[in-house]
């Protein structure tokens, strides 16, 4: 160790002394997170750094994850999320196993569990599953003392407060509560931008007091205006819907595109040209091979439950389609992959590149990549992927999850597909090695770098790019060889 770090070391250890020494214990803000996830680390990482008189720390059962965020290794990739864990884990930032202790200590508890999609019973493979976010609330009802203020912090069923509300009113200890709803919008990938400069922060709440004291906390770097207070039905309910307009729109363009392929005309020209409405605006409308990621799919299907539990049946299948729309474009990526190889894809060594729900995340949470891989192992094709973060272990857990029965069995027979039709590679380039075809399934920048001579130098002939994500530069790949198929643009050479 240098002199110069030492002597860094040792100022933030005074620093921290000095901050704990001067305010009296109870002088300042203690907040606890339940849940070290993708929400529960980017989130308290973010609202340590910006008020460093809050003590924050992150809690979870599973230690490795906890163990990983005291590390070099972070679990979660996101841009800038490195830095600002190392600036400040230690001083007023800490990653613990300790559920009960920060329960007890704390003065606001977040739940940010995960919620997801039920897979048995009574509302499987629609409605949200609520046992983590319960186990959370029955700890906190055996173990808090004192007053408490509990923040949602996890997208839940509206009115899901209500059974909060009712498990930690038998609390052991006499302790009293409020509960609040203070949904999280961040996106993967660009989590520590929308964190450190959100469109707005959504706080619902019965407490005058408690959501002041929340408001509080944001304040410290949010502008007042952009921290909205509503009703707690309104808050959780305003997530739901927030995610089901953003999926509605990505569906929306994904069957314009269809519709572009058939007619010749061009989906981003399209998006483009309607974008420039205002009304309408330009976000949101990038044609691509499906949406994936941890929370659309998730939260229309537990909104399209809730309607159908409110018995409004139209307004369901209104939801449901969006969801149907996004399966469709998996599938009918794949099959024109197919159909463009001479309609047989079998024994065809066929390189996918990226296999993230988006680029900058190393989260594959129904990451459109697993569906199309899918397909085309059932169609006996060779897959070499590769992806810049996401380890093998995840890949192949991915792959064997989406060939699981309906018994959650995996049979001998896909356990060998995928054993013996599927190479992880390290590069771009040592996935195309000899590959009749290269299929951009993430919109990662490296791969716009890559050279489209470099390329087909590696590719049999003939050579097909199927872009995905419509990055790639598809004059320059034509020019080069390639036959290009693009999203809403079909074969581009034809
Ligand atoms: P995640 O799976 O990455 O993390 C959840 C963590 O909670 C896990 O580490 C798990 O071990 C822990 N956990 C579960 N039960 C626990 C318990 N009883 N005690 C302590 N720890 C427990 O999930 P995530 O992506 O962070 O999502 C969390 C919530 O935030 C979900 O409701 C999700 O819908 C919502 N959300 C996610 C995103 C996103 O982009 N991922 C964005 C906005 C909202
Ligand atoms: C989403 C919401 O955007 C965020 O507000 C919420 O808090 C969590 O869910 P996330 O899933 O992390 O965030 O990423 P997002 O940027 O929304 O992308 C979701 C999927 O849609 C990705 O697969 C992405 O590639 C795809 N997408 C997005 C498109 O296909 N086209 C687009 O125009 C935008």
């Amino acid at each position: 160790m240098t002199i110069d770090t030492e002597l860094g070391l040792m100022t933030e250890q005074l620093s921290v002394f000095l901050m704990q020494a001067t305010l009296p214990s109870g002088d300042y803000m203690k907040i606890c997170c339940i849940g070290a996830g993708y929400v529960g680390g980017p989130t308290m990482a973010m609202i340590a750094h910006k008020c460093s008189d809050i003590q924050v720390h992150v809690v979870d059962i599973n230690q490795t994850r906890i163990d990983a965020w005291n590390s070099d290794h972070l679990p979660v990739y996101e841009p800038g999320l490195q830095e600002i864990v190392e600036q400040n884990r230690g001083k007023n930032l800490h990653f613990t196993t300790e559920v009960d202790e920060q329960i007890r200590t704390s003065d606001m508890i977040f739940i940010s569990v995960n919620t997801p999609t039920k897979q048995y019973g009574v509302g499987k493979g629609r409605a949200a599953d609520l046992k983590f976010v319960e186990l959370c609330a029955r700890r906190i009802a055996e173990v808090a003392e004192g007053h408490k203020v509990i923040v949602e912090k996890s997208t839940l069923p509206v009115r899901t407060a209500e059974t909060v509300k009712r498990i930690l009113a038998n609390a052991s200890h006499e302790a009293t509560f409020d509960v609040l709803s203070n949904p999280e919008f961040l996106a993967e990938g660009t989590a520590m931008e929308d964190l450190d400069s959100p469109d707005r922060v959504l706080i619902g709440g019965e407490s005058d007091k408690a959501i002041q004291m929340l408001v509080d906390v944001y304040a410290h770097w949010v502008p007042k205006e952009r921290i909205l207070t509503t009703n707690l039905w309104s808050s959780e309910l305003s997530k739901l819907a927030a995610n089901a307009v953003l999926a509605q729109r990505i569906s929306s363009i994904n069957a314009i595109s269809a519709l572009c392929e058939a007619t010749q005309a061009d989906v981003d020209e399209v998006a483009h040209a309607i974008g420039q409405d205002s009304r309408i605006g330009p976000k949101f409308l990038k044609a691509s091979v499906g949406f994936g990621g941890s929370c659309f799919q998730k939260d229309i299907l537990n909104m399209v439950y809730l309607c159908e539990f409110y018995g409004l049946k139209e307004v369901a299948e209104y939801w449901e389609q969006v969801i149907l729309m996004n399966d469709h474009q998996k599938q009918r990526f794949a099959r024109n992959m197919v159909r463009t190889m001479f309609n047989t894809v079998s024994g065809k060594r066929i390189a996918i590149l990226g296999f993230a729900f988006k680029k900058d995340t190393n989260d594959t949470r129904e990451s459109a990549a697993i569906y199309v891989c899918r397909d085309l192992l059932t169609e006996q094709a060779n897959l070499a992927i590769y992806d810049p973060k996401v380890p093998e272990s995840q890949i192949r857990a991915d792959l064997e999850y989406v060939f699981k029965q309906e018994n959650g069995e995996l049979a001998e027979r896909d356990r060998k597909l995928i054993e013996e039709n599927v190479i992880i590679c390290n590069s771009a380039l040592e996935a195309a090695d000899q590959a009749h075809g290269v299929g951009i399934m993430t919109e990662w920048d490296e791969f716009k770098d890559i050279s489209p001579a470099e390329l087909y130098e590696k590719v049999f002939k003939p050579a097909f790019l199927f872009d995905g994500r419509n990055i790639m530069d598809h004059k320059a790949y034509i020019e080069q060889g390639f036959e290009v198929y693009a999203i809403g643009k079909g074969l581009l050479n034809s």
